[in-house]
């Protein structure tokens, strides 16, 4: 693993939008991306820059079962207001929070992964070293599927709703089978909350306890943390 130290969330940012830059200079042009705070400084230098993505593909990689994507929780939301509608892709795909039939959905979001595969992954972490939405105990093959989130991550996540009652319990997401496909993997982690998880990450045993630690079987993956993250290394 590749350890990037940084300041802050903005010099974060900054690092993984070089990366970025470099992969679509060398030929990607299918990224999946992430949602949450952590990722949003990457965002404002992607949408700030003159990269053209119109060539590319994005594959996101949850998504809140029972939002519609004109819902401002939804990750299809956040996604439009903080990259695609400043910065335009060829394709975008988020689960569809509201399909009737949610396994048909996962199965066709394996299938658009599978027909897409990715060049780059952005990952965020939970303060329980979750990626996607896959909390500690997800099997390392799984593949998209609908996932309960746990009180931890519920809770964390209460702070972009009025009260935690309105966040749902369920989500669609990427699998960690599918985010190890993805041939280059980037993580960020900023604040002092993801320092145990990042510890963890790095230096703890793979265990599907910590669903992070199975990136540390992967060849190519640079995780960047500012000071605060880096805290317990
Ligand atoms: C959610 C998302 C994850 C994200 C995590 C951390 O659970 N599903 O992809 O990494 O939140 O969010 P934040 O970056 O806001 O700390």
């Amino acid at each position: 693993m590749n350890i990037i130290r940084v300041a802050n969330a903005e010099e974060g940012g900054k690092k993984a939008f070089e990366l970025i830059k470099e992969g679509l200079a060398n030929g990607a042009n299918v990224f999946g991306l992430a949602t949450g705070s952590t990722p949003e400084t990457l965002y404002k230098e992607m949408t700030a820059s003159d990269l053209d993505f119109s060539n590319c593909v994005s594959v996101n990689l949850d998504e809140y079962v029972g939002l519609a994507g004109d819902n401002d929780q939804s990750y299809r939301y956040f996604m439009n207001q903080h990259l695609f509608n400043q910065k335009p892709f060829k394709a975008t795909y988020v689960p569809n929070g509201k399909a009737e039939d949610l396994a048909a959905e996962c199965a066709h979001y394996e299938e658009i992964i599978a027909a897409n595969p990715i060049d780059i992954q952005i990952l965020g972490i939970g303060e329980n070293a979750h990626i996607g939405f896959n909390e500690p105990g997800t099997p390392f093959d799984a593949k998209t599927s609908v996932v309960e989130l746990t009180e931890s991550t519920i809770n964390a996540n209460k702070r972009n709703f009025e009260k935690v009652e309105d966040v749902p319990t369920t989500a669609i997401s990427m699998g960690i089978g599918s985010i190890m496909q993805g041939k280059k993997i980037i993580l960020l982690a900023f604040g002092t909350a993801k320092a145990e998880a990042i510890a963890n990450t790095v230096n703890g045993p793979v265990t599907t306890d910590v669903p992070a630690s199975i990136l540390q079987n992967h060849p190519d993956v640079t995780i960047i943390v500012d000071e605060a993250a880096a805290s317990q290394l």
